[in-house]
């Protein structure tokens, strides 16, 4: 069981009214344990065999009773509950409000582990507690959305663990039926022959050098009685399912950890597969870019002329700035096809981005303000922050090229991640946009807080948030 003890006199009545159930002598207890009251710290302590049905309690700071102070609560507790069956959270109504989701998904988010792959073949690494019922008038309906937002991020954490040499484009194309098929999206998948036909040439380029080809993934989300007029969003995910940079090689350093180079499609594939439980109200379409950038005889160089879908011409200017050529082309596609309200990729886009901003912020960079504004106060309610950032004209210029339509990167301009984001504008025609760079967040060196070690999953709980609110 756990029972959170705050700062100020009044923080402790949720954990005495839990003790005091429990048959505990409270102030015993408080006072020979004396547990900390910063948020995050747990202090565990065990019961006397057959005293109750709980063996232990662990009592865990709130600090201040903040959201934040309550999101690490959970994370701490998470950690500390990791395989666990049964934890019983005795939250008390201290924390009704945006605190309760804050830390039901940090407890999820933080008791998770990566899969393992054995000689016994896949193992799941920790899965959340089974049980996790809390008492007190929290809002049960609060609880359940909150582990399913969790939940889904768990779902793109797990994808992006998964080893490259198992994580071709088609068997990601192939999970992505599978989570569809299971949570009642409509699905569609382009082969390689299907992206030739339709003229898909940036995902076609970027692919072409690797043994397992490119695929482009299309998902639905149409809620009940959902008509044309419905408002429909459209996410574009990242799903480089591995990025040596191509001819143009990555230092060794860099390359490592890039099988998690698909996070953006596997946040899109996470967010649609919870969209029917959150019972999200608008129509939303996923489209996730899949391709392998590898090293190879067959692979595009610097300096091939690309077509991508609607046919505007780029000169390569650099194979590992792979990322924008699968996303232009899958842009550009739901520019033409889906006449989306709100049109939103995410990608481990460039690490400039995360020179920029660090591990814990992500740029977003969008045309329009109320959808920066919307998008950016949904990060704060779960605690993913993102960063605006500009899109100047001033730079625009430096993606002119003189053998094609555009030129993919703006050598000697800076500003990496601003210039990516100036590169993709040009293929999402008038539509209101927003794109996330999550080279940054993407991915976390440590456990700490929400964040495991690996994939972050970055991005999944701030979409759906903003999904769900949405009319
Ligand atoms: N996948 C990388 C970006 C990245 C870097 C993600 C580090 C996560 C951690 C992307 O494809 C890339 O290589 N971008 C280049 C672009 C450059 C060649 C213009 C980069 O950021 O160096
Ligand atoms: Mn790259
Ligand atoms: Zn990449």
């Amino acid at each position: 069981m756990v029972a959170p003890v705050a700062d100020g006199p009044e923080g402790d009545a949720a954990a005495r009214t839990a003790l005091t159930a429990l048959g505990a002598g409270v102030d015993v207890l408080l006072a020979t344990h004396e547990p900390a009251t910063r948020a995050g710290s747990v202090t565990s302590v065990p019961l006397p065999p057959g005293s109750a049905a709980v063996r232990r309690v662990l009592l865990v700071g709130v600090g201040d009773g903040s959201v934040a102070a309550w999101r690490s609560a959970g994370a701490a507790v998470g950690r500390a509950t990791r395989d666990r069956g049964d934890v019983v959270h005795a939250v008390g109504d201290v924390a009704l409000g945006g605190a309760l989701p804050a830390y039901v998904e940090a407890v999820v988010l933080a008791s998770w582990a990566a899969p393992r792959w054995t000689r016994e073949g896949a193992v799941a690494g920790c899965e959340p507690a089974a049980t996790c019922v809390v008492t007190g008038p929290a809002d049960a309906a609060m609880v359940r959305r909150a582990v399913v937002r969790a939940r889904a991020q768990l779902v793109a954490r797990g994808l992006a663990a998964t080893p490259s040499n198992t994580k071709s484009p088609a068997w990601l194309a192939g999970r992505a039926r599978t989570v569809a098929r299971r949570t009642g999206l409509d699905a569609r998948v382009w082969d390689e022959r299907a992206l030739q036909a339709d003229g898909f040439g940036g995902i076609l380029a970027v692919g072409q050098g690797s043994a397992t080809p490119p695929r482009l993934v299309r998902l639905d989300h149409e809620p009940a009685g959902a008509t044309a007029s419905t408002p429909r969003v459209v996410l574009v995910g990242k799903g480089i399912t591995f990025d040596t940079g191509g001819l143009q090689v990555k230092p060794v350093d860099g390359m490592v950890g890039m099988k998690t180079d698909m996070s953006g499609a596997a946040v899109v594939l996470a967010v649609l597969a919870a969209c029917r439980e959150l019972e999200v109200p608008v129509r939303v379409t996923g489209l996730l870019a899949i391709a392998e950038n590898a090293v190879g005889g067959a692979a595009y160089r610097p300096g091939d002329v690309v077509t991508h879908y609607g046919g505007r011409t780029v000169e390569v200017g650099n194979t590992d700035a792979e990322g924008r050529l699968v996303l232009a082309d899958a842009l550009a596609w739901a520019d033409a096809h889906l006449d989306p309200d709100y049109l939103v990729d995410v990608a481990t886009l460039t690490g400039a981005a995360r020179i920029a901003l660090g591990r814990a912020l992500a740029p977003v960079f969008s045309t329009d303000a109320g959808l920066t504004d919307a998008l950016v106060a949904a990060g704060v309610t779960t605690g993913e922050t993102l960063w605006p950032m500009p899109l100047p004209d001033t730079y625009r210029r430096a993606l002119d090229s003189d053998v094609a339509d555009l030129t993919h990167i703006a050598p000697g301009v800076g500003g990496g991640a601003v210039t990516a984001a100036l590169f993709l504008r040009e293929f999402v025609g008038k539509r209101r946009w927003a794109h996330l760079d999550i080279a940054g967040t993407g991915r976390s060196d440590v456990d700490a807080g929400a964040s495991t070690k690996g994939a972050t999953g970055f991005g999944t709980r701030l979409l759906l948030r903003w999904l769900e609110e949405m009319a």
